[in-house]
């Protein structure tokens, strides 16, 4: 038997990348984008709709030919390794790839059987994927009648039949409730914990900020900005003032006085009585909250802070993060 020595291929960097681009057309989908990320841990892309996330993480993954530039994966070089990083990789697809008509396990089994496992054991290696995803009930169920969180659920079950060594998830959590995402993110920690690298992308600031180690912002095909949440937080400046107004009506007239007497422009939130501003003078923020009340503003809370993820994002792209993934031009 002869195999290949692995000593070459170990090291602390899972994914080395330079100046990847690739176009479609004229669009350039991904556009220079230089990456290296750690082994053990958990890397999130984050980037509006159309950014560019997807065609980065399909390069990365082998399945699609970058047009300029190279990447490690591994340690193996993803133009001349690529089965070589096929056999240590998993990718589960932002729109869920499992069989419909299928139930939950019967999906399970036959990924098993074409990874190799025997029939015994595919069907036990199923059976405790299952249980893992709290899916046991569902197990004989067509996975056309699951719902959004259980699909999501077995989509990345049937990813890590066999473990990867390096797993893209790609918007893992994208329409699914609270309780839901919050068990896809223990999983994801759980993956992490058993050695594996996570890449995954993200339209949730919050999921990036709760589960990412790392952060790739990335917009038309750049990556504009890069580190952890707190870094990227403390780039755009500590000091942001927040203020929650008693009446959501009084919001643009307090929105003008913040922008008066903070000479900054003022982020206004989805939620209607919230609104934030750049703060480069600590004292100028009291006096802005002293304009406030002489103009009869109620205010229920503020604070002077670190700026949100949210707002990094907003600061760095110039458009607020996507509520809702409405694109649908880039099924693959
Ligand atoms: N197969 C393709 N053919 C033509 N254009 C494509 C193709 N795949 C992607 N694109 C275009 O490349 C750009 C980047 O798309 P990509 O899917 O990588 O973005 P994304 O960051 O994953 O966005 P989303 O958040 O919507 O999933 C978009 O303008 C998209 O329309
Ligand atoms: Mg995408």
């Amino acid at each position: 038997m002869t195999y290949k020595s692995r000593a070459t291929h170990e090291g602390d960097v899972a994914i080395e990348a330079t100046q990847l681009v690739k176009a479609f057309g004229i669009t350039r989908a991904v556009d220079g984008v230089n990456l290296s990320i750690p082994k053990g841990s958990v890397y999130g892309f984050l980037g509006p709709n159309g950014a560019g996330k997807t065609t980065t993480i399909r390069m990365l993954s082998t399945l699609l030919a970058p047009d300029e530039g190279n990447a490690t994966i591994l340690g193996y070089d993803l133009k001349k390794e690529a089965a070589e990083i096929r056999a240590r990789v998993s990718l589960t697809g932002q729109f869920a790839s499992v069989d419909e008509n299928l139930t939950g396990l019967e999906n399970l089994i036959m990924v098993a059987r074409l990874s190799g496992y025997a029939r015994k054991q595919a069907k036990d290696r199923a059976y405790e994927l299952l249980s893992a995803f709290d899916l046991e009930e569902a197990a004989r169920r067509q996975v056309k009648k699951y719902s959004g969180g259980m699909r999501r659920r077995l989509d990345i079950a049937a990813s890590i039949v066999v473990l990867p060594e390096l797993l893209f998830l790609d918007e893992p959590t994208t329409g699914l409730d609270p309780r839901s995402r919050n068990h896809v993110w223990e999983i994801v920690r759980a993956l992490v914990t058993a050695g594996t690298t996570v890449l995954l992308t993200t339209q949730y600031l919050d999921e990036a900020d709760q589960l990412a180690d790392r952060i790739a912002v990335i917009d038309k095909g750049k990556v504009i900005a890069e580190g952890t949440s707190a870094e990227l937080k403390a780039s755009v400046g500590s000091g942001t003032l927040h203020v929650r107004l008693q009446d959501p009506d009084t919001r643009p007239e307090a929105e003008q006085i913040l922008t008066n007497t903070l000479g900054t422009a003022v982020q206004l939130s989805s939620d209607p009585t919230a609104l934030s501003a750049h703060v480069s003078v600590t004292s100028r923020a009291s006096k802005a909250l002293d304009e406030l009340a002489k103009a009869n503003i109620s205010i229920t809370d503020f604070s002077l802070g670190q700026p949100s993820l949210d707002e990094v994002f907003l600061t760095l792209t110039g458009q607020p993060p996507e509520e809702e993934h409405t694109s649908e031009e880039n099924i693959s």
